[in-house]
């Protein structure tokens, strides 16, 4: 099972405000021409699972709609979740470790993983779970808000080596870069 990261970030780090507000990418993607989406359609196109944080979720469907099809959707949440009755087909909700929840997808079929959200993605990191990163930096600093990296809780092995596969400037002002994790 490949496990990839595709996220935006401020240049300080941040992937959304404190409160979860994501302004400074509504702003910042008003400088985006249209048509561009910096490989996000390439990207989800070659994904078959998605694994999305509680709070994400709740992000995503604070915006109306739904963007992500057919496409199934595993939510991470301990206390669960109401999954509207429309995304019940599609939507399920876990509280799996990462380990026994990419287990379990593998098992059933799947083979590319996108994981999704702050907490969710420090916690496959640190799992040692993810293969592979694509972060497109942002040019603004926020200050403060929802970190992407956090440390590792104790007892987890933080050290992990990774390797540069892309790095594509954008004129608008993105810069994404594409990391492969070396398996240890
Ligand atoms: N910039 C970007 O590209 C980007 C991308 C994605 C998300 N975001 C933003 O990031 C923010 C959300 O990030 P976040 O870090 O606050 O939250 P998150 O990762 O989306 O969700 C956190 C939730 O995951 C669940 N969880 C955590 N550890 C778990 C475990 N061990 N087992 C089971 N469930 C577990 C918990 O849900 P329960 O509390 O329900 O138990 C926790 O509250 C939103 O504002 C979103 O819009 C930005």
């Amino acid at each position: 099972m490949k496990v990839s990261v595709f996220i935006a970030v401020s240049l300080d780090g941040y992937i959304a405000r404190k409160d979860g507000n994501l302004d400074w990418l509504d702003e910042a993607n008003t400088r985006v021409p249209a048509g561009e989406d910096c490989g996000y359609g390439k990207f989800i196109a070659s994904v078959d699972v998605l694994i999305m944080g509680r709070k994400s979720f709740e992000k995503v469907l604070s915006f109306g709609g739904w963007h992500y099809g057919e496409l199934p959707v595993v939510v991470w949440s301990r206390q669960g979740v109401e999954i509207p009755n429309p995304l019940a087909g599609t939507v399920s909700c876990s509280s799996e470790a990462p380990q026994a929840l990419l287990e379990r997808l593998a098992q059933a079929g799947h083979q590319h993983a996108y994981v999704d959200g702050g907490l969710t993605v420090q916690s496959f990191i640190h799992a040692g779970l993810v293969n592979e990163l694509i972060i497109t930096t942002l040019p603004v600093l926020l200050g403060e808000g929802i970190p992407l990296f956090a440390p590792a809780p104790h007892g987890q092995s933080p050290t992990q080596w990774l390797q540069l596969l892309q790095c594509q400037y954008f004129p608008f002002g993105y810069v994404q870069t594409h990391w492969k994790v070396e398996s240890t």
